[in-house]
């Protein structure tokens, strides 16, 4: 594993944000519910966060109440001229005070023929149009492995791998280890893994703290982030469209994904 946990300097030292990708080809995972309390909680602390639904199930979207649009499918698919970077930014939607969000639709499940590009830094290229304008950009992602899975996890300073603890997680967070570490070593990709975030997390099952002690023995301790609990507070939030910094900030998820918030501000 070894040096998959850091992440180099990056070429291009101008740029003003860092990328965070959210995946794992398994669904259910936690990944969209992760990506809104991220992008939330980096708001709350006075940043400046995009985040871009990947996924044409446009859940980010839809568990804060907002609905699908083409947004992330033209971010893919226009050029990087001004008027298209004018377009995009009219599909954006201020979810809360400094968090934007550029929702998906159903369209992006057919965006791969239309990529503009076949480089694997296309996503990271046509990010590059809102420099100056954010902190942080979280990337949402689908449970498939495609292209764009690849695209979104080359254009990330940092990866975060949600998994739940249930039989064989760690087989899928093994695929995207190895897809990271093909990237490292064959596309010059200089981000690093942040972390795998068990999620749903109950130490009251056995099952569940074997899982945990499992990853640590396979990934190492220091890429197993503290867990994310089974929390009904978390489950019904997309059913108010709010996150649990809104309606629950006294609960323990409200806390834990604080601490994921404060270990991302932290991080080098
Ligand atoms: N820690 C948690 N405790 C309880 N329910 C959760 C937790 N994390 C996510 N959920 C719920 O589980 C379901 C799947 O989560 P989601 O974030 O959409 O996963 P993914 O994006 O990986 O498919 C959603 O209904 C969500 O509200
Ligand atoms: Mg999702």
């Amino acid at each position: 594993m070894g040096s998959l946990g850091r992440r180099m300097m990056r070429d291009d030292k101008s740029l003003t944000y860092t990328i965070i990708t959210i995946t794992n080809q398994k669904g259910g995972v936690g990944k969209t519910t992760t990506a809104i309390h991220l992008a939330h909680g980096l708001a709350l602390a006075g940043k400046r966060v995009l985040l871009v639904d990947l996924d044409a199930q446009a859940q980010a979207g839809i568990a804060m109440h907002i609905p699908p649009r083409d947004g992330a499918f033209f971010l893919l698919t226009m050029g990087l001229d001004r008027g298209a970077t004018a377009y995009i930014h009219a599909q954006m939607k201020e979810v809360r005070p400094g968090w934007q969000l550029l929702p998906a639709s159903k369209r992006l499940a057919g965006v791969e023929p239309a990529l503009p590009s076949p480089a694997v830094s296309w996503l990271a290229e046509t990010l590059r149009r809102f420099e100056g304008e954010f902190d942080y950009i979280v990337l949402d992602t689908a449970p498939t492995v495609n292209r764009l899975q690849v695209l979104a996890m080359w254009a990330a300073d940092w990866v975060i791998v949600p998994a739940a603890p249930e039989p064989l997680s760690a087989n899928s967070i093994q695929k995207v280890v190895q897809t990271l570490t093909g990237l490292k070593k064959q596309r010059h990709w200089q981000g690093g893994l942040f972390g795998i975030l068990p999620t749903m997390y109950r130490e009251r099952v056995r099952e569940h703290a074997e899982t945990l002690a499992d990853y640590r023995r396979r990934f190492g301790e220091a890429l197993v982030l503290p867990p994310i609990h089974l929390a009904a507070r978390l489950a019904e939030s997309p059913a108010y469209g709010q996150t649990v910094f809104e309606r629950s900030p006294t609960d323990r998820a409200a806390h834990e994904y604080r601490a994921l918030v404060n270990a991302v501000l932290k991080a080098r």
